[in-house]
């Protein structure tokens, strides 16, 4: 598979087309989230983040006949997500300071809330909004000690473009423990499962875990960066991920991605 580098294209909003070269596999998690919802039927759901409407998809066909909101802050990903299913209302809005419609039934967010500055307190307000019964259900990756994210700080640090400031808060921070969630929504609600999986996605070479992440976590170090410059880095990146990630006997390359699974009832 080639994977052509658009050269000097900045990076401030998502990229539809980008995120979802890896559909399947970006999806996964959502239906390993939604086979864990305990809810029979639903009246309203949210998917939040809801990208371009991969993950919206899967809760129409669970919940036929329900209200499926999706809400996202990116216009690309919401103009995608309108296309994909224009039955469906999609709503631009940050979750920060968003609130649930009243009767929501199911919040879900698949691969949003790690994005999202002091996600716990906006976990706890949305928890708490929910009515006796409703359900939050949240996948983050849980990945930040994985090389593919080490090395994006490694490379940051140690080229021409090592004091651009914006490079040096490009990381992820780590998620809290599982005891952290545990002990912020429990409280609020009635079951709070929390669990890990760890996938091992299949990518066509070292040039494709590139890819998969210019679509998510290389985003902020790129719109750091622009022309040469960007294409540099990601020349940089690249060798450390060869070097680092075994290559396969067909040429794929397996990128190992902890993930954090949480589904709390109230
Ligand atoms: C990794 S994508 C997940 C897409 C989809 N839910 C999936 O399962 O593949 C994360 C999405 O969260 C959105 N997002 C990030 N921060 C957000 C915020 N504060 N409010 C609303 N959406 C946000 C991004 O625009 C992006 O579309």
């Amino acid at each position: 598979m080639h994977f052509p580098i658009e050269k000097g294209k900045r990076m401030e909003d998502w990229s539809a087309r980008q995120y979802l070269r890896f559909e399947d596999e970006r999806t996964r998690p959502s239906w390993d989230l939604l086979a864990q919802v305990p809810l029979e039927k639903a009246r309203t759901v949210v998917d939040l983040g809801c990208g371009p409407g991969n993950s919206t998809a899967i809760l129409v066909d669970r919940f036929p006949g329900a209200q499926i909101i999706g809400l996202d802050s990116s216009p690309d990903m919401l103009r995608q997500a309108r296309e994909r299913l224009p039955d469906c209302s999609f709503i631009e809005a940050d979750l920060v300071q968003w609130a649930p419609p009243h009767g929501t039934d199911l919040l879900f967010a698949n691969a949003v809330f790690q994005w999202v500055p002091d996600h716990t307190a906006v976990l706890h307000r949305l928890a708490l909004a929910l009515p006796a019964g409703g359900v939050l259900a949240v996948q983050m990756p849980d990945n930040t000690s994985e090389p593919a994210l080490v090395l994006m700080q490694e490379t940051a640090a140690q080229g021409p473009w090592a004091g651009n400031a914006a490079l040096a808060t490009a990381g992820r921070t780590d998620l809290p423990r599982p005891e952290y969630y545990y002990d912020l929504l429990k409280p609020l609600c009635a079951r709070v499962e929390i669990w890990h999986t760890i996938y091992n996605h299949v990518m066509p070479g070292h040039a494709g875990v590139v890819e998969w992440f210019k679509g998510s976590a290389l985003r902020p170090y790129l719109s750091a960066l622009d022309g040469q410059m960007r294409d540099d880095f990601l020349t940089a990146y690249t060798t450390r991920i060869a070097r680092h990630y075994p290559t396969c006997f067909d040429g794929k390359v397996l990128l190992r991605f902890p993930r954090l699974f949480i589904v709390a009832t109230r």
